[in-house]
């Protein structure tokens, strides 16, 4: 029966205490064209992270979706001969099957071209428009059709040319409405100054700061539709619509939980995940997320304690340069997700780059990064020791109190946590295969083969004791990544339940633990299939 309540509150109460909840967000993928491999990369990072949170008992939400708008999206489609909705759902649908495939779960899935984010960016911009954020003016400059934005003197470069990164550079003059966004600089440094934990890696403040250092001018929020219309029209303007930057961003509040454009203050709803962890490319920090949005969510009544945390990831290239159509070396995820299965294509994109560096993609190195870490080194130590547990001791373990792996097994596991609470993913699978491979060395020194032969059972039990109880951990450690092969691994040592960081702790296994029977969960890739 219900116990009557004592105290009534009637103020909504937050679905989880802030401290335990984690709002994780992904940059929004263009639909212009199809998924690559950074792409992925991007939403197994967050989704690795998200998973990560959860082991340690955090409620997460973990928003991602597709950046719909855009002068790239009108003119594809217009290619293409079809409608801009219809071009950008058909590239929207592969984004979400490849998702799927790749084990990428998100809680919140952000389209732009949904019709209550649009609602919520006109809201924005009414209210701003009223407060006196916006203004209109006429502007004559240079503008690059690639990158669609208005381009300045110090984006010359030192031969006094617009570099071949801005792509097709027009000379326009046109109305526009503008942000006060260099209202806001001094305020922006300032806060870049109390918080530098706003940026991770570390390194990337100075780069950000010197952007801001560097604003001068307002930031110009629309476009003209003689020239764009597959965008968000302005509320107060018909003839215009929204500069897609301005609407994208405003992604991260319009599909977060509680969210209110109408007010300056928002629910403890909205304030039990807010605010968000960003994790973007490098590419987009830069003005984007340093500069834009933070004087955006300001100007749109944020406190300063509100301004989210950007956590900024490197490039994967190929051979040392940029993955591009032209170059035609693009990596489809989708194709090597089938040839490799997805959990490889997983461990190889979060273990072989440093959160923060770029690294070179090679299918090389993915059967590499395979084959030594999960066929040699961790499928090995299952497989042995499952093995000799079977042929010495019928599968079944007898708890010892031994030394043997267990300070090795706390060790990692400290490290692992503070790594991962970083975001450095590849330094948490590093502690993992550290585990495996010093408990592969232990099966050397120790010899269970020996002991059985001489008899030393407690010595035996011991030793497969240490070395199951060792797998056990490292598939805890191993699951933000590769959940079903930790799965596989737990199934194998006769494991059942949720997978909780807490379960790190040594000795979970109990004396008597019937083990479950060995099969290869990691078969070794025995030669390039592509050679
Ligand atoms: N639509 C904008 C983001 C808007 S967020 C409000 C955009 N889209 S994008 O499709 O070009 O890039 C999406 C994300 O993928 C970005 O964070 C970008 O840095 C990342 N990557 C794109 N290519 C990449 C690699 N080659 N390697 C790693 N990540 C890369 O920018």
């Amino acid at each position: 029966m219900d116990h009557p309540q004592v105290a009534v509150s009637v103020s909504p109460r937050p679905r989880v205490p802030a401290s335990s909840s984690f709002f994780i967000t992904t940059a929004i993928d263009y639909t212009n064209a199809a998924p690559h491999i950074g792409h992925a990369y991007e939403k197994v990072l967050a989704d690795g992270i998200a998973r990560y949170q959860r082991l340690r008992g955090r409620d997460v939400f973990f928003l991602t979706g597709v950046d719909q708008h855009g002068q790239k999206v009108q003119q594809s489609a217009e290619k293409l001969g079809v409608p801009p909705q219809e071009f950008v759902d058909e590239i929207t649908e592969k984004f979400r099957a490849l998702w799927a495939k790749l084990g990428v779960e998100y809680d919140g899935w952000a389209a732009t071209t949904d019709a209550a984010h649009k609602a919520c960016v006109q809201t924005l911009l009414q209210r701003l428009h009223d407060e006196g954020q916006l203004y209109k003016a006429r502007q004559a400059g240079y503008y690059s059709v690639r990158q669609e934005q208005f381009l300045t003197e110090k984006e010359r470069g030192p031969d006094g040319e617009f570099g071949a990164e801005w792509g097709e550079v027009v000379l326009i003059e046109e109305e526009n409405y503008y942000f006060k966004l260099a209202e806001h600089k001094r305020w922006l440094l300032d806060l870049l100054d109390s918080r530098p934990g706003l940026v991770t890696p570390g390194f990337r403040l100075a780069e950000l700061r010197n952007a801001v250092e560097k604003v001068t001018g307002d930031l110009c929020i629309s476009r003209p539709k003689a020239r764009l219309t597959w965008g968000i029209e302005l509320p107060f303007d018909p003839d215009y619509v929204t500069y897609v930057w301005f609407d994208a961003l405003v992604n991260y509040i319009s599909f977060a939980p509680g969210f209110d454009p109408n007010s300056k203050i928002q629910s403890p709803e909205f304030h039990a995940w807010w605010p968000a962890l960003h994790v973007i490319g490098k590419d987009i920090m830069v003005p984007a997320h340093g500069v834009y949005w933070p004087i955006m969510l300001k100007a749109i009544g944020f406190a300063d304690a509100d301004i989210p945390t950007l956590l900024v990831h490197g490039w994967w290239n190929i051979a040392g340069s940029k993955m591009s159509k032209s170059l035609g070396n693009v990596v489809d995820p989708d194709a090597l997700a089938d040839k490799y299965g997805a959990e490889t294509v997983r461990y190889y994109l979060m273990a072989d780059i440093a959160t923060g560096k770029d690294a070179d993609f090679s299918e090389e190195r993915l059967i590499q990064r395979y084959n030594v870490d999960l066929a040699n080194s961790i499928g090995n130590l299952l497989n042995r020791t499952l093995n000799m547990a079977w042929k010495y001791r019928d599968g079944r373990l007898a708890k010892s109190a031994g030394k043997g792996l267990q300070d090795r097994a706390d060790s990692v596991v400290q490290s692992y946590a503070a790594v991962m609470d970083d975001g450095s993913i590849n330094a948490g699978l590093e502690q993992a295969c550290r585990l495996a491979n010093e408990a592969n060395q232990y099966v050397e020194q120790a010899k269970p083969w020996a002991l059985a032969k001489s008899g030393e059972t407690a010595a035996l039990d011991g030793a497969l004791y240490h070395l199951a109880e060792s797998l056990r951990i490292i598939a805890i450690l191993l699951s933000p990544v590769m959940p079903k092969a930790a799965r596989g691994i737990w199934e194998q040592l006769g494991v059942a339940g949720e997978f909780r960081f807490e379960d790190t702790a040594w000795g979970g296994l109990k004396d008597g633990h019937p083990l479950g029977k060995p099969f290869p969960l990691f078969p070794r890739i025995e030669a390039p299939a592509n050679p």
